[in-house]
């Protein structure tokens, strides 16, 4: 069988695009698009996901000539409404994968979702006790099940998942034990780890934490938080080849 041509991904997150802001993203974007196949937005994207902000980050995205994929993070969310930054993803040609959405680009599947907090391993949050956590865990499987369906219709032999929060407590060191709950969950990997067609996963949110890891099942894990891709790479955004 022959092989199918490799796809280089460029993926970053926590842009945090404020009012406030100094410099915008356009140069990094029309650079990323020299470099990679696709780009991939690992979600806070936006600092409050002010209309405002998100108006500038779709400025910006015209600098981007290749595909590009994204999911929302926490801070997106602040405003209460997220509806709105990804009507302005949207419309500036993102593919926003949210809600178990996925697509398929050049033989390669990309589905994902915000993710959630929750821990991991053995201290990972349950559903046991008082309603409000009962109902706070609950939440975190719909998540969850977000990925699982958007991951169970691809039909491409290789796939990249994509989330905000962390799937695996390996690309989180370095930040405080104290946050760790707070920045991802296992069942994430869990999940992932029942595809095999499945070559990388994708996050952000974790501003201190590792570039690289691998689920339990051995699949990469490429935190992608700019602060963190520049400090161990160089350059702002994590790349590789699936
Ligand atoms: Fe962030
Ligand atoms: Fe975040």
């Amino acid at each position: 069988m022959t092989q199918s041509r490799k796809m280089c991904v460029a993926a970053i997150g926590d842009l945090h695009v404020q009012e406030t802001r100094t410099d915008d993203y356009r140069g990094l974007f029309a650079d990323i698009s020299t470099k990679a196949d696709v780009l991939i937005l690992c979600g806070d994207l936006t600092n409050y996901g002010k209309t405002s902000e998100a108006i500038l980050l779709a400025e910006d995205l015209s600098a981007v000539t290749i595909p590009v994929f994204a999911v929302l993070g926490n801070h997106d969310h602040e405003c209460g409404q997220p509806e709105v930054i990804k009507t302005y993803l949207s419309d500036a040609g993102v593919r926003v994968l949210d809600n178990g959405e996925s697509f398929e680009h050049d033989g390669v599947g990309f589905a994902g979702c915000m993710g959630s907090m929750g821990g991991f391993g053995r201290g990972m949050l349950s559903s046991f006790g008082e309603p409000s956590v009962k109902a706070f865990v609950q939440a975190c499987m719909e998540e969850n099940k977000k990925l699982e369906n958007g991951l169970r219709m691809l039909r491409t032999d290789r796939a990249v998942a994509v989330l905000h929060y962390a799937p695996i407590p390996g690309t989180l060191e370095g930040e405080p034990l104290e946050i760790m709950p707070f920045l991802g969950n296992s069942r994430l990997a869990q999940t992932v780890d029942q595809f095999e067609n499945v070559r990388a996963v994708v996050h952000g949110h974790a501003h201190r934490g590792r570039h690289r890891g691998e689920t339990p099942g051995g699949v990469p894990v490429y935190n992608c938080a700019q602060m963190v891709a520049l400090k161990e790479t160089g350059r702002p955004y994590a790349l590789f080849e699936v």
